[in-house]
């Protein structure tokens, strides 16, 4: 009997609070700005990929939560599967092994624990889950910045789910791409008073995708010119300290600013384009509210939004806050209602239990 190599792994999808949105390379997915994002280590937004090697495969396939997804041949997640066969044969030359496992096909089959493409990053899950699985499927000893810069062709949000806690995606300036690749600024250790809520305001699948709504915006924005020059650069540096220093307010203010601009940018785009909807809109100016009263008693800033290429919000705060702002948020927005399928507690010495509040 021929042994069969199969590995498993998980990823946890990444909020970013200042946004990628651009790129300078579409093949190489090299990005118009430098990013940041929390990634999120609780067990609710995840993908877990099973990769597996038999000779008898025919092709690579990949079957997305069940369902066949094709992989064109010039395609993202053509790329990723041959670079990381790339990354064997190397280790394998490197150090002079006697079995070669070319391993020329894969059958990979990866399900999210949550909705696909309704705007709450499966792509960066989706990819980061699966180079982690081909490097096990490898034994490649392959550290997280090799394996990000991989995930970063196959999305490029997938490049900081590589890592935990607080992420940058540096945006690099080598052609190659070689210098565009996540790293951590700081484990999720250093604050670990930090969550965050999603409210999953609608599983939809978005009317467009990230891939070709972003592209549209570099061809037909000039708001979008003066945010990668003017606006990003300073952002990075400030809410970088923010999160070293555990300055709730500067964070909180910067996220929010940058969600803002980018869905400025998004209706910037020729034709435009809404991810936001009513509820997302109402949810914003309860956390105004909520922040401005917050302040005006002297105790600052307690909540930060922030959406995605879509409309259900993220809502960073301190876990002291969490469940003043889940009361609020539940009394204005009855889930009886329906207007929302969920709200999760995430990020942070434990998730919040919303029965227990
Ligand atoms: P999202 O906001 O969910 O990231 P995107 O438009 O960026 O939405 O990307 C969605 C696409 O990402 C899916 O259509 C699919 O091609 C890919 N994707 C999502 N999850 C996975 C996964 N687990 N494995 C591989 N690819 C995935
Ligand atoms: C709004 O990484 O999904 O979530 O590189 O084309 O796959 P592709 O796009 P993707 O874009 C993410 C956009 C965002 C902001 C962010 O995560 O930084
Ligand atoms: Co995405």
């Amino acid at each position: 009997m021929s042994t069969i190599y199969q590995a498993t792994a998980s990823a946890p999808v990444n909020i970013a609070v200042i946004k990628y949105w651009g790129k300078r390379d579409t093949k190489l997915i090299l990005p118009t700005n430098s990013s940041l994002s929390v990634t999120l280590d609780q067990d609710h937004l995840r993908s877990t990929t099973t990769s597996r090697a038999d000779p008898s495969f025919e092709r690579d396939q990949l079957w997305l939560n069940g369902k066949e997804d094709e992989i064109k041949a010039v395609g993202r997640l053509a790329t990723c599967i041959s670079e990381m066969k790339r990354l064997r044969k190397e280790y394998e030359i490197k150090t002079q092994m006697n079995q070669r496992y070319s391993f020329p096909q894969f059958h990979i089959a990866s399900y999210n624990n949550f909705p696909t493409a309704a705007g709450l990053a499966s792509s960066a899950s989706g990819f980061a889950a699966l180079v982690a699985s081909l490097a096990q499927l490898y034994t490649l000893p392959a550290s997280p910045s090799t394996l990000s810069l991989i995930a970063r062709q196959g999305s490029g949000s997938a490049c900081r789910s590589l890592f935990g806690g607080f992420v940058a995606w540096q945006m690099g300036s080598d052609p190659s791409g070689n210098d565009s690749l996540a790293v951590q600024v700081a484990p999720q250790e250093h604050w670990p008073q930090m969550h965050a809520l999603i409210c999953v305001v609608s599983d939809d699948k978005k009317g467009t995708s990230s891939t070709s709504g972003m592209q549209r915006t570099v061809e037909t924005s000039p708001l979008l010119q003066h945010r990668i020059k003017y606006v990003v650069p300073e952002r990075m540096e400030k809410i970088s300290k923010a999160i070293l220093e555990r300055d709730f307010d500067t964070f909180a203010k910067i996220t929010m600013a940058d969600s803002n601009q980018f869905h400025a940018v998004a209706l910037d785009t020729e034709p435009p384009i809404f991810y936001m909807n009513d509820v997302s809109r109402a949810i914003i100016a309860l956390i105004v509210e909520y922040n401005r009263l917050s302040v005006e008693a002297g105790k600052g800033y307690k909540a930060a939004y922030t959406y995605d290429a879509g409309p259900n919000a993220v809502i960073y705060a301190l876990e002291e806050n969490i469940k003043e702002i889940v009361q609020l948020i539940v009394s204005y927005f009855p889930q009886r209602s329906g207007e929302f399928k969920d709200v999760l507690g995430l990020f942070g010495a434990s998730s919040t239990d919303l029965n227990a509040l």
